[in-house]
Order: C-alpha cells, then structure tokens, then sequence
C-alpha cells in the first residue's frame, strides 16, 4: 500500500506533490520521490526514510508533476527503488501502488529487447512497456502497456515533451481531485482536501487523461462519465478513511489483507519454498506481544498438521537462556522487523547454528537482513499501536507454511486451502456483528478486570484477546487455559470480574461448556465467542458474539478479529486513547 500523487495546474507541482504526499505517509513511509516536468525534461528527486519538513525540497519549476510515498513490496526501501520510475531515455516516468505479479518475465522481455533496468522493483517494467509503445500519443502507449501487466496497480504516467498526465486504476483505489483551474490524482483524499474536497472515485478498468484546461475518462475504450463527490472529512478523517480511529480503520481492512496474503502465497500450489526446513528435527518460534501469541497459533498449527516438534520462547527469555539447538529451525515472527529482543534472538539462534526464518511486515527491517529466509505478510502499514491486521496476516502465513510442511494427502489440504479462500468473506461477516459486539462492550466498560478462557487454540487466542483489551483500554486482562482456573484464578471469579470464554466447536466444546457453567455459578457475567448457530451456549451465558462457521482449526482468524472489536469498543466507551496508548510503541527497538 504506498501513495500516489499526480498534479497539473497553475501552482508550483513540487510543492502542492511534496505536501499532498506527507499527507499520505500512513500509506508508506521508507522512500518516496517527485518527478516535475521542466521544459522538454523531467527533474526527478528521490529520497529513503519520511518526507519530513516539507521546505527542505524543491525541485525545477513546473506545473505538472507525479509523487510517491512507498511501502516496499519487491525491492528494498533504497533510492533507486523509490519511485518514479523512468524509461531507458528518461522521458516517460511512473508512480504505481500494487503489484504487477508478471514483472519478472516482463522485464526478461524487455531486456532481452535492449531495455535498461535500473531497479529490483516491479514497477520499472510499466514505464519500459509503455516507451515500447509510444508513438506521440501517450494515452495510446498506456493503454496498449496496461494489456500486459497482472496483478493490482493504480499509476500515473507522465511524459517529458507533453502537457498531460495519464491515469489507471485496477485493483488499487484512485481518486480525481477537481480543484479550479487545477486537477489532482492521488491514491487516497487526504491528499487533495488542502486544495478541494470535490473528487471522483476512478472504478476498475478506468483510464483518465488529465491536461490543463480538463480531463477525459475511458472504460474498455469508452469515454465515461463519473460522479463528481464532496467529501464532507476533515483531513485527519480522511487519512483513516472516516474511521475514528487507526485501529477500526486496520480492523476493517483485515479481509483485503487476507486477500494480498493469499495472493501472495497460492497460485495451483503454495509458493513457499520449505527447503529451509530439510532435516530440521524441531522448530522454534522466537517473538514478543501480539507476534507471540501468533507463535503459539503456529505451534498448534504446525504440531497438528505436521507431526514436527515445536516450541515457543519469548525472544526476550531466549536472549539469556538460548535451548540446545543442533537441527533447529528458528522462526522470529515480528510485524516492524525491528523488535530489538527478536532481533537479537535472531542473532544468537545464527550463532549457535540454527537456521533462521523471519515470518515479518516491513520489507527492507532489520529482520530480513538477519534471516536466512524471509516469509512476508502482505498487512501494509499498521499506524495503530495495536497489532490488528498484521496479526491476521502473521496467521494466513503460518496456515500456508503449516499446510506446505504437512504430510496431508494432496486432497485434504486442498479442501483447507479452499477454506482459506474463503476467510475472507467470513471475516466480513465477522464484521457485520460490529454493533452487537459494542453494545457488549458498553456492558463490560466499567470493570478493573477480566479474565478470557479458552482451550487448544482457544489458549493463544484468548492470551491475544485479553492482550488487546489490557494495551488499549487499560482493563487488566488475564487469559487462562479454561482447565487451569481450579488452580487458582477461580478466587479471582464473582461479580467484579466478568470472564470472556471462547467456545470452540472442537473437541473441547463439552468441557469448556462445562467450565463455564462453573465460572457462572461463581456469579461471574460471562461472554462466550461461540458459532453462529451455537443454540445450546446462550443458556449459561449472559451475552454471546457470534462468529461464522468455519473448520475449528480456522477459528484464530475469526474470533481474534471479533475479540479485537470488543477490545475496540471496550476502550472507546472508556474514552481511551486508542491508537497510541500510554507508555507503548509500535516498535520497541530496545531491550
Ligand atoms: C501488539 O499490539 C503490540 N503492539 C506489541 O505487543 C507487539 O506485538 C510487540 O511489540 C511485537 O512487535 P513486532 O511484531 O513488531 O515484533
């Protein structure tokens, strides 16, 4: 997910691009660049890290111009990487957000054809196809370029000898801004509500010429009309698209998230390469927080569907107490990459022999460069301190590993790749349980404390639950296997601590019924995550959040992100500060 910035109109273009871009840093934020055009050229700037103070740039004069604020998919956050892109003489350049999944063999062509590459991304193929087509009319050239390209992209195309700017989108979102006198295209509002808030939502397949006095739309080669809209967002609503918060905002994108996962791993088979696993006779997972109890998932996962010993460590433990490790894989699990305690845990499962694999977010961290072998998640930024969305693609990725590993027959992990597919849609309907999951919430608002239960995978999905609801709403959670609470946690039970209990359809389905007609005669209210079509739970329970059926072994997908919205509204009826809780980072880069 980067942002994408294009402008052609009386003001000076580095500047109205420069800031518009700043304005969509939550997309991407590892390098950006501007070309302007200057005469017959293009003046090109291009930098690593944050926009920063948007004075320290400028570029030549001119009115027209494209900008980008990346967030690395393929190639390294570096200079050369950033965007835009250019043709072998310079001439035509392009910002892209997505992915063009054919690149390689694109550029094999084009090379073979002569053409010049100078970067390791996919987009430098787009700008190369269309030199190879341009003829004078660049509209033409992009349009007959797009016809090559698969996978996802929304660019903006410029050229150094014409007064224009050119537009797609498939796949990828991409807005008009109309301004008087002045036209915007840009990846998202907030870019163009300092100069307009009248703007055009492009559809799939629409190509836009934008020049000086208008532009023109196509679809399948046709001229159309799409409806001019007034955004009624202030430009702090808009970044987080008319959520209240970064949190709510990463919730609701987890669907597509899974969807870029997937897309990324499953072709016919799934494109991971385990070889880093021949002759392992273990596996341990290194990780801290969210990216923890991800871990544990994994173990649970990977143990049933492998047969392979697993074990999990809190990388900051691991750090001072490394286990024997002779034909051990380690696997640090990290949304930033740049945790120092699984960072440093990295180092020393290297040291002593282990090979490392990183399942981690951020293209270009730290962790890639230490990992022998690196699994992305395709969750894009994650403003929120809390780990929503990341944590679901950290779970899609170790579905797919634990299914590569398994000795399943072909057909069965086929039927669980099929029911994969479709997450999610089951996520969605997750999500249209929002407002019974709030009213919950209103009504454990006013507790100190609480207690989440669970059993098998219900364990590390309760630990994760009750992480939310402690990081956000400063309630002090606790999750305990449902069997331990007789050993103790029981003295907690009565009516100051009400006790989420996520009731599995698994082979623990009856004892954990049971455990929680015992925690309700200790007078506790008591919430159950259960099945959409659980009738028998409601009658021990106080409140029940429904969740779409699926196969159990899918149910930390499903119920994490319902347990993630009762955390949500849990903190905002306590009028919490949800995106940046106190005393927390999203990266903690120290010991
Ligand atoms: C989760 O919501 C927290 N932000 C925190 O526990 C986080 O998971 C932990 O710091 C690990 O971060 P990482 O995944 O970036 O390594």
């Amino acid at each position: 997910m980067c942002g994408i910035v294009g402008y052609i109109g009386f003001r000076r273009a580095d500047q109205v691009i420069i800031s518009a871009l700043k304005r969509l840093e939550y997309r991407g934020y590892d390098s950006w660049g501007v070309a302007v055009k200057h005469g017959n050229s293009l003046e090109i700037i291009k930098r690593v890290g944050a926009i920063g103070d948007v004075e320290n740039y400028s570029l030549a004069e001119g009115n027209i111009g494209i900008g980008h604020t990346r967030w690395a998919t393929h190639g390294k956050p570096s200079e050369i990487n950033a965007h835009p892109h250019t043709d072998c003489d310079n001439k035509i350049a392009v910002v892209h957000n997505g992915i063009i999944s054919n690149f390689q063999s694109l550029r094999e062509e084009l090379e073979s054809r002569g053409h010049k590459f100078s970067s390791e991304t996919d987009t430098e193929v787009i700008a190369h196809l269309i030199e190879e087509e341009y003829r004078g009319d660049l509209k033409e050239a992009v349009m007959k370029a797009i016809k090559r390209l698969r996978g996802s992209y929304a660019i903006v195309v410029m050229h150094a000898e014409t007064e224009e700017l050119v537009a797609v989108k498939y796949k990828s979102p991409l807005v008009i801004g109309v301004g008087d006198g002045e036209w915007f295209i840009t990846s998202d509002v907030p870019a163009v509500l300092d100069y307009t808030n009248r703007v055009i939502y492009l559809v799939d397949g629409d190509v836009a010429k934008l020049w000086n006095d208008g532009f023109t739309i196509w679809n399948n080669g046709k001229e159309v009309e799409r409806k001019v809209e007034t955004v009624p967002w202030s430009i702090e609503d808009a970044e987080k698209g008319g959520y209240e918060h970064f949190m709510l905002k990463e919730i609701h994108e987890t669907p597509r998230v899974i969807e870029d996962t997937l897309f990324e791993y499953l072709s016919e088979d799934i494109k991971i390469d385990v070889s880093f696993s021949a002759g392992i006779s273990e596996i341990v997972f290194v990780a801290c927080g969210t990216s923890y109890h991800a871990s544990l998932i994994g173990k649970c996962l990977i143990e049933k569907l492998t047969g392979i010993p697993v074990r999990v460590e809190y990388a900051s433990e691991f750090i001072y107490n490394p286990p024997p490790m002779s034909r051990t894989l380690v696997i640090a699990i990290t949304q930033s990459g740049e945790t120092a305690d699984t960072l440093e845990a990295m180092r020393i499962a290297k040291k002593h022999g282990a090979r490392v694999v990183t399942i981690v977010n951020v293209l270009g961290s730290t962790a890639t460069r230490i990992a022998d072998y690196v699994l992305y998640t395709r969750a894009g930024p994650e403003i929120s301190v809390a780990a929503t969305k990341s944590f679901t693609a950290q779970l899609v990725v170790l579905y797919l590993l634990a299914l590569k590993l398994s000795k399943l027959p072909g057909s069965e992990i086929e039927k669980l790749v099929d029911e994969l597919r479709i997450m999610p849609e089951l996520v969605r309907r997750v999500l249209e349980y929002e407002e019974e999951i709030e009213q919950i919430a209103e009504e454990i608002a006013d507790f100190e404390g609480m207690i989440y239960i669970g059993r098998g995978i219900g364990v590390p999905i309760a630990m994760e639950g009750a992480l939310k609801m402690k990081e956000i709403s400063y309630i002090h959670a606790e999750a305990y296997p449902a069997g331990e609470l007789k050993h103790g946690p029981f003295a907690l039970l009565g009516r100051d601590t009400p006790v989420i209990a996520l009731l599995i359809p698994d082979k623990t389905y009856e004892i954990m019924l049971n455990n929680i007609k015992e925690v309700k005669a200790r007078e506790s209210l008591v919430v159950a995550v259960a099945d959409e079509d659980d009738a028998e739970v409601e009658k021990y329970v106080d409140f029940v959040i429904r969740v779409p059926k699926t196969n159990s072994v899918f149910t930390a997908i499903t119920y994490s992100v319902a347990l993630q919205l009762l955390a949500y509204y849990t903190a905002r009826k306590r009028g919490c500060e949800i995106d940046k809780p106190r005393n927390l980072a999203k990266s903690v880069t120290v010991e």
